[in-house]
């Protein structure tokens, strides 16, 4: 049988993207369209004393200028406002609300006008007094408000004492600054009114998590408002939560009766989501063999006074490495900012930069090369529940990644290899990502004529969905890749979680299968009353679906047609919706490795650092599709390259407010910073898992990039630098 999973394959959307046929949330329009433009505070923390708005209405072509003082109504109960992704932990901001100000580029204002210039111009005019109040926005200050949250593991041994007593030590701190997710697309909303009925068009990473949002913060019907995503323009866990352009376009349009756009200037994109900074102390004890005997990692990171947010950053070593003892902490510190949220990798993106730093520092140490210890550390249980791995085959990503860099070529000696006026380094770093999975359902509805439509309310955010969608459907019915249409990215179709976590490809994929397998029970029910039917005695798990047919296992000449099977029944469709059903236990862990082979040239008179390769080995499961699967991969290097070397939003403390709010001043890779890029996919067979085997790929592809570029900077210069990004101005004093 032909198989789609697992072949590389061109996405099927790839077409409408390039030529302008893929519409984003922008891009609808209808006649007597609005449209508006948030005016945003320009102090960080305080309330608003007077907000005059009469010059701003006297442009010509302003329909209205909505504050929180003329704002349609909205819950007034903090559940309201909480969706599937949100920090449990807080109360979520509100846009337009109360006079409150929770943080710089607060939306205050929104202009709504019938032209988006007319909007734009007419918020400059918009006149604001506040009430200042003193802010906290600086991570480094001393005094902060600290929160400690429950550790992401229990303590293993006393790694206070364990340290103490180790022959060899390595304790330092790291630090990645805030990063901002930058997707290409801006943040958009289109809502159209009809008859009190909505239709918002978003750039969300899940619809129904927005719908629910808006119905529960304007009481309203789930019949009342209707969320379509159908293509995103990156996001990478910025659109996860429902953002305030969403809630925005549904005030305006509430508040006018009419269809109302809203789309965000670079500017105010970074008065949403980040990538909080955060202060990483890892304290490594070994013996002089290179074995651990303790780890001690603490992350102390920033987030909003409104919400507490936290991934886990610190517990990663005990899935990774073999260590006696181990104690990990996570604190927050409550600054008057943005709650921050996921971006790709939340919390291994950071905390396994710092681990695999100290773990190159420790490697020095001990004299050992840094591959060396990796093997003689190796886990092959999680240690932080003592269970086994559902697979891991991380040692095959060292052995394959290290093969085809040539890692075994590498002077351990820093400063000893050199290209001309260039210093050359060759650095290494593991990577783990959780392979999660969902419930997700699903619908197909095959047609008598052989074609399917297979259907679901999750998003493709630029990953591949709907390719791999359209994949698993044509194996499962036995169909041609073009006989299946994909629909998703609308809250009306079945329900499913957000896209995010590299959850959807595994999530989706199950509930295809549990939905194909209802459509064959259907067929061969009704091929058992075609006349003389050769499959009258045979079992569903005695057929497959191939060619159109329902082919009997045993004997292919036993056949029924798609056609004859439901003409047979008088119908011309079966329609089928299923879910996906993980039996996930704690008998074991999940998920995705990857071993990260960096090489870097730094002019040795300038400090210029250029990554000239990078091999990244994955384990990640069945890979559905190599193609898409690898495209996933190659951006999250690059991006890995971006954090090791460019990125980094950043406050002017006395303000509270960032600076380098655009393109021009935050820096990210571009075609010339992007070189030789390698993806290897490691096999990796998994019948625990999930009966496909899939584990999901994405974010595991950032995670160890940084650290390999900033260790291959230490072994090209002799220079630890351990606050990100890695900057010449760092590397020359
Ligand atoms: Mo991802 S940070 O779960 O979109």
């Amino acid at each position: 049988m032909a198989s789609y999973i697992g072949t590389p394959t061109s996405r099927i959307d790839g077409h409408a993207k390039v030529t302008g046929g893929a519409k984003y949330a922008a891009e609808f329009n209808v006649p007597d369209l609005a449209h508006a433009s948030i005016v945003s505070s320009t102090i960080a923390k305080g309330s608003i004393a007077r907000i005059d708005t009469s010059e701003a209405m006297r442009v010509e072509g302003v329909i209205d200028v909505l504050t929180h003082q003329n704002r349609p109504p909205m819950a007034p109960a903090d559940s309201a406002y909480r969706d599937d992704v949100g920090p449990e932990d807080g109360s979520p901001f509100r846009p337009l609300y109360d006079d409150k100000i929770m943080f710089s580029r607060q939306p205050i204002a929104l202009v709504v006008a019938e032209e988006p210039e007319i909007a734009r111009f007419a918020a400059s005019l918009v006149r604001v007094d506040y009430n200042e109040a003193e802010h906290l926005t600086d991570l480094f200050r001393r005094g902060n408000k600290i929160v400690t949250l429950k550790a992401p593991a229990p303590p293993r041994g006393n790694a206070g004492k364990a340290y103490a007593a180790s022959d060899v030590r390595h304790e330092a701190e790291y630090v990645i600054p805030i990063e901002h997710h930058n997707p290409m697309e801006l943040f958009a909303s289109t809502a159209i009114w009809e008859d009190g009925k909505l239709t918002v068009y978003d750039k969300t990473q899940g619809v129904q998590n927005v719908q629910r949002y808006l119905c529960n913060v304007f009481a309203m019907k789930p019949n009342e408002v209707r969320v379509v995503s159908l293509f995103v323009g990156g996001a990478f866990g910025a659109g996860l939560r429902p953002q305030y352009e969403a809630a925005l376009v549904v005030l305006a349009a509430r508040a006018l009766r009419r269809s109302v756009r809203l789309v965000l200037t670079r500017q105010q994109m970074y008065g949403l989501s980040y990538r909080p900074a955060t202060i990483e102390r890892l304290a490594l004890g070994a013996k002089p063999a290179g074995t651990l005997n303790a780890v001690t990692h603490e992350a102390i990171a920033m987030t909003s006074m409104h919400e507490d947010y936290a991934r886990d950053d610190t517990a990663w070593s005990g899935r990774l490495y073999k260590s006696a003892s181990a104690a990990y902490s996570h604190k927050l510190a409550k600054l008057d900012v943005p709650t921050p949220g996921d971006m790709r990798a939340p919390g291994a993106a950071t905390g396994v930069y710092a681990l695999e730093c100290a773990m190159d520092e420790l490697a020095v140490a001990l004299k050992l090369d840094p591959l060396e210890l990796r093997y003689r550390v190796y886990s092959d249980r999680d240690q932080n529940n003592d269970v086994p791995f559902t697979s891991k085959q991380l040692r095959e990503c060292y052995r394959r990644g290290a093969e085809a860099f040539g890692w075994n070529k590498r002077n351990p000696e820093p400063r000893a290899m050199r290209d001309g006026s260039e210093l050359v380094g060759w650095g290494i770093a593991t990577g783990i990502w959780d392979a999660l999975q969902m419930k997700f359902t699903v619908r197909i509805a095959l047609t008598a004529n052989g074609h399917a439509e297979v259907a679901c309310g999750t998003s493709d955010i630029g990953t591949g969905t709907y390719t791999i969608m359209a994949q698993v459907t044509a194996d499962m019915l036995g169909l041609p890749l073009d006989s299946v249409t994909v629909k998703l990215g609308d809250s009306t179709l079945p329900q499913s979680q957000v896209e995010g976590g590299s959850w959807t490809a595994a999530s989706v994929s199950h509930a295809i299968a549990a939905a194909a397998d209802k459509i064959k029970k259907e067929l061969l029910r009704l091929a058992k009353k075609v006349p003389d039917s050769p499959l009258r005695s045979v079992k569903t798990e005695e057929v497959t679906l191939v060619d159109g047919k329902l082919v009997g296992n045993r004997d292919a000449r036993h056949f029924v047609s798609i056609a004859d099977a439901m003409r047979s029944g008088a119908v011309d469709r079966v329609e089928m919706e299923s879910s996906s059903d993980f039996k996930d236990d704690s008998s074991h862990a999940r998920n995705t490795h990857s071993a990260i082979f960096a090489e870097v040239k730094v002019d040795e008179e300038l400090g210029v650092i250029r990554v000239t390769r990078v091999v990244n080995a994955v384990a990640a499961g069945r890979i559905l599709n190599p193609k898409t699967a690898s495209s996933q991969i190659m951006g999250s290097v690059v991006w890995g390259i971006g954090m090791a070397l460019h990125e980094e939003t950043l406050i002017d403390q006395a303000f509270g407010r960032i600076m380098n709010a655009n393109f021009a001043e935050y820096h990210v890779p571009v075609n010339a910073d992007v070189q030789d890029i390698k993806v290897i996919f490691v096999e990796e067979p998994d019948e625990i898992i999930n009966p496909l085997g899939i584990k999901g790929v994405g974010e595991i592809g950032i995670v160890g990039v940084a650290a390999a570029i900033a260790n291959a900077v230490y072994h090209a210069t002799g220079k630890r630098v351990r606050d990100l990004p890695i900057t010449l101005d760092k590397l020359m004093r």
